[in-house]
Parts: C-alpha cells; sequence; structure tokens
C-alpha cells in the first residue's frame, strides 16, 4: 500500500488547522464552562480547584517525603530543599511495583501497600523516626476544598481499586500508616495532581511557568487562573492553580464529530466506558491499541500482510505505545517495524512496514495536534485574562510519551505555535518529575501551618 493510500483510509484521523482551531474554540468554551458555579456540574472538564496559589518563589526549603502514584512508576522520594548562598534540591529515589492486583484490588489493600513501601524506604533511608511532611503526588482527579484533602471523584487509567472513589486519600493513607504501627512519624500530608507537581516542579526554574500538562499513561493540564474567574473558591485577588482534568474532554458527546470507528472500539473495551473520551485518542496507554485496531482491520480487508491474521495480532495490548515510538525512529524505524511484526507472527514485507509505520504516524500526528489544540485554548485563556496582545509563557511538561517518541515534541510545539501564532511559548521539559514540585508546594503549606500554630 502507498502512503497516500493509507492517508485516505485514515482521513478521519487528519485535520486540517481549520478543525484544530475549531476544536481550540470548543475547548475554551468547555473551560468557561467548568468555571462557572451553576454550569460546573454538568461541564465535562471538572476545573478543579488545587489550592495552590503560586509557583516556588525560591524561599522555600526543608526535608520532605514525596510519594507519586498514578503514572507508568509509584516512586518514593526523599526532596532536600536547603538555602546556602542559593537554593539547592537534593533527591533521593526509588522505584516500588504496584502489581494489576494491587490497583485493581480493595483500596485498603492499595492503602496498605503504599504505607508499606513508604516504611520500606524510610528505613532504607534511615530517617525511621523523623518527623517529615509529605507530598502526596496523586495522578487522579481529586476534590479539594484545602491543600491537606482530596477526594478522588473517580478511578481513570488503569487504577479500580474498591472503595477509594469518594473517599479523601489522605484519611485512606493515614489510616494505613497508623495501621502499621507508630514507627513512621509524618507529619503533614499534601495532595497535589501530577500537573500540577509537574508545573511546580518546571517554575522552579522558570518563573514565567504557568501551565503543566502530561502526556504519558494518561493526559492532563493544569494552569495559573485568575481568582475571580473560579466560581467555586471565595475571593477575587491573585491565582490560583486550576487542574482541568482535560482527559475527559468530550465525555459530553462534544468530540462525536471526530471520534472514528477505532475510538468507539477503545472505549467499549476499557474499565470506564463513556469516560475520559479525549484521553482515549490520545495517550500513551491506548495509542498502540489504536494502531493495532486499524491494523486488525487494515489486515481484514486485504490491505497489509496479504490479509494475513494471527492470534497475536488479536491479543488486545499485544501492540503498545513503546512500538509506535520504536518504529516512528528515523533511522531504524523500518527494521523495528520488521522486528515487532515479526513477534506478531504477520510475516511483513518491506512495503507492509512502510505502511505500518505510517499508520504509526497518522496515529501519533493526531495525538499530538488534539493536544496542541487543547493547549492552545489554555495559551488563548491566559493571553485574555492577562490582556496582552503578546502572550509570554512557560509550559511544563512530563509523561512517557512526549519524553519517548523521536518527533512528538516537535510536533507539538509546531503545532502550537501554528496555532497561536501570537504567543512566545517555552516548553520545559520537567527533568526530575513531579516529586520535586510537590515538595514545593508541601514546603509552603507547612510553613503556613507552622505560623498558624
Ligand atoms: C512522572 C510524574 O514524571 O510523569 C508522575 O512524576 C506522572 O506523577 C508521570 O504521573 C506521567 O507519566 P507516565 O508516562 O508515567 O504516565
Ligand atoms: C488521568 C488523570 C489525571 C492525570 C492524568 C495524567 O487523566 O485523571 O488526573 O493528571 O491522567 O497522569
Amino acid at each position: 500500500v502507498k502512503c497516500f493510500v493509507i492517508d485516505k483510509y485514515l482521513y478521519s484521523m487528519r485535520f486540517s488547522d481549520e478543525t484544530l482551531l475549531d476544536i481550540m474554540q470548543q475547548f475554551r468554551r468547555e473551560l468557561a464552562k467548568g468555571l462557572g458555579r451553576d454550569t460546573n456540574p454538568t461541564a465535562a472538564l471538572k476545573m478543579l480547584p488545587t489550592f495552590v496559589r503560586s509557583i516556588p518563589d525560591g524561599s522555600e526549603k526543608g526535608d520532605f517525603i514525596a510519594l507519586d502514584l498514578g503514572g507508568s512508576n509509584f516512586r518514593i522520594l526523599r526532596v532536600k530543599v536547603s538555602h546556602e548562598k542559593k537554593q539547592t534540591v537534593q533527591m533521593e529515589s526509588q522505584i516500588y511495583d504496584t502489581p494489576e492486583d494491587i490497583i485493581h484490588g480493595s483500596g485498603t489493600r492499595l492503602f496498605d501497600h503504599v504505607a508499606e513501601c513508604l516504611g520500606d524506604f524510610m528505613e532504607k533511608q534511615n530517617i525511621k523516626d523523623k518527623k517529615l511532611p509529605v507530598g502526596f503526588t496523586f495522578s487522579f482527579p481529586c476534590q479539594q476544598t484545602k491543600l491537606d484533602e482530596g477526594f478522588l471523584i473517580t478511578w481513570t487509567k488503569r487504577f479500580k481499586a474498591g472503595g477509594v472513589e469518594g473517599m479523601d486519600v489522605v484519611k485512606l493513607l493515614n489510616k494505613a500508616i497508623k495501621k502499621r504501627g507508630v514507627s513512621l512519624f509524618l507529619l503533614l500530608h499534601v495532595v497535589v495532581n501530577d500537573t500540577v507537581g509537574t508545573m511546580m516542579t518546571c517554575g522552579f526554574d522558570d518563573q514565567r511557568c504557568e501551565v503543566g500538562i502530561i502526556i504519558g499513561t494518561g493526559t492532563n493540564a493544569c494552569y495559573m487562573e485568575e481568582l475571580r474567574n473560579i466560581d467555586l473558591v471565595e475571593g477575587d485577588e491573585g491565582r490560583m492553580c486550576v487542574n482541568t482534568e482535560w482527559g475527559a474532554f468530550g465525555d459530553d458527546g462534544r468530540l462525536e464529530d471526530i471520534r472514528t470507528e477505532f475510538d468507539r472500539e477503545i472505549d467499549r473495551g476499557s474499565i470506564n466506558p463513556g469516560k475520559q473520551l479525549f484521553e482515549k485518542m490520545v495517550s500513551g496507554m491506548y495509542m498502540g491499541e489504536l494502531v493495532r485496531l486499524i491494523l486488525v482491520k487494515m489486515a481484514r480487508e486485504g490491505l497489509v500482510f496479504e490479509g494475513r491474521i494471527t492470534p497475536e495480532l488479536l491479543t488486545k495490548g499485544k501492540f503498545e505505545t513503546k512500538h509506535i515510538s520504536a518504529i516512528e525512529k528515523s533511522k531504524e524505524g523500518l527494521s523495528k517495524a520488521r522486528e515487532i511484526l515479526t513477534r506478531l507472527g504477520v510475516e511483513p514485507s518491506t512495503d507492509d512496514c512502510i505502511a505500518v509505520q505510517h499508520v504509526c504516524t497518522v496515529v501519533s500526528f493526531r495525538s499530538a495536534n488534539l493536544i496542541a489544540a487543547a493547549l492552545a485554548g489554555i495559551l488563548m485563556r491566559l493571553k485574555e485574562n492577562k490582556g496582552v496582545a503578546r502572550l509570554r509563557t512557560t509550559v511544563g511538561i512530563d509523561g512517557s510519551l512526549y519524553k519517548m517518541h523521536p518527533q512528538y515534541a516537535r510536533r507539538l510545539h509546531k503545532a502550537v505555535r501554528r496555532l497561536v501564532p501570537d504567543t512566545d511559548v517555552r516548553f520545559l521539559l520537567s527533568e526530575s518529575g513531579s516529586g520535586k514540585g510537590a515538595a514545593m508546594v508541601t514546603a509552603v503549606a507547612y510553613r503556613l501551618a507552622e505560623h498558624s500554630r
């Protein structure tokens, strides 16, 4: 098959700038809807207040534990922020397993596991008896009225532990820690979304950072909104970071025009049908599977693999997003394609490899374009809020898809710059994950708590 045949075959996954601008406008309307008191309950974007009011200002200090749960790794970190001549951050971390049966089991078991790993970490760090504040990066939508509480609204991505939705995860964590005995003296627990952690991590290096986005297993964004526009929080002065939960864009049917049969099939086979529809079109947990579904259909129609369909090709999850990243590498891409397809048993010809590479490009390009449209909506909003002719800003980014895919970042940056030409946007990769940012938030909260004591 020639690439133009695939382009035609997948025409509904390729967007003109006109369509992207239209999506951007719809996204902007959704942002406003989520912020309004009366419109929020029916809005697809939850626009959750985070109670984070500023990015790091350089005065943060102390010794913290950061927990990072919800991405592809469960990580525990110790973050030391010191102030000699200059603010410096020292971090040590360890990754712990979160087996399938734990993330799909009972909530009690999940939090017992977290507490157990925490105990292990503190022991190894020789800080068993130290009283340290904890910054908890919890990469799921949480309702908050203050920094040290977070009621899980709904699980997303791979997680589905029973009895946690509707509960305060800080309380659940505390309970699990207490149960382990008194050896863990932990002071205060602050919950942040991973987007917020990312924005704060990047804000540490660049004071202009006011947006945080994740393009990994899932996708999401937060940004600094004017408090006067956040109906759900008292006060008019200053700004607050809002977690948009943009993965749920389209859950009210708004994206039906651009969703394809493959998107619908992914949704039907997921653990949360009808939810996180934008996320399912673009993020790492689903992109490989999208490519697989397309290849199955193309093979059925005899367009690739001479019509050969193998049990492996028909197995859900056999084609992963990391395979897309490998196949789209400019030099070794085609040989990677051959390797991966051979493992699927389809005996690919060179033409097949080229075709599959092109399918990967169409799917990952669509992802970058859609995220660009949503991000452009946020940038337009920031520009409007500030009332400036030209916006100068920094976007902090993290997530495995953005980091691992050879061309994703470049495509995203280009599309954003095309969609909002009157902005100077700097994209800053978060080098140290969201743990550092979570510690920054905790430092501020801890200082305030000390003051009021
Ligand atoms: C990490 C953050 O760097 O990126 C996590 O610290 C976050 O909190 C993650 O969830 C997102 O990436 P992925 O690709 O692991 O889902
Ligand atoms: C999912 C979660 C969201 C998180 C994102 C990235 O969309 O709902 O809270 O930020 O994944 O990890």
